[in-house]
């Protein structure tokens, strides 16, 4: 008998669990750059997802970024013009571009 409650209270304990100190989420900014278009991306991008999303592809050729805008009008339905994913894209390029075309 003294057994089985040993073991009842050593299955039930992790159930009172507790966490004594204070946890700190650690706070992870998202180094946005400013600059032209920037206006652009926050109008017509940041509605679905977060900045996180962009910068997570690393820098990348200008076609990159251009067929992700186009994905996104594409499968997402992102309800994008012609002018503001051109901008988009411009900003992308320059700010978190590799220099190369394609
Ligand atoms: C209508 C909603 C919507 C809008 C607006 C939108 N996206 Fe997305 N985006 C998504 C979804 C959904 C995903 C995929 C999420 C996943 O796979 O978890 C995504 C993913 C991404 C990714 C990750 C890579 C990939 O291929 O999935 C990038 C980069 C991206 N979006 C860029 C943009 C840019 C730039 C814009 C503005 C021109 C934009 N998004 C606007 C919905 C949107």
């Amino acid at each position: 008998m003294k057994k089985l409650i040993l073991i009842a209270a050593l299955l039930a304990s992790p159930l009172f669990a507790q966490v004594k100190e204070k946890i700190e989420v650690p706070y992870v900014a998202f180094p946005i750059k400013m600059g032209k278009g920037f206006d652009a991306l926050q109008a017509n991008c940041l509605m679905c997802h977060s900045f996180g999303y962009m910068i997570n592809q690393g820098r990348q050729p200008r076609k990159f970024w251009r067929g992700k805008v186009d994905k996104m009008i594409k499968e997402f339905k992102a309800p994008i013009g012609e002018e503001a994913a051109k901008a988009v894209t411009d900003y992308l390029y320059k700010y978190y571009g590799n220099q190369k075309l394609k």
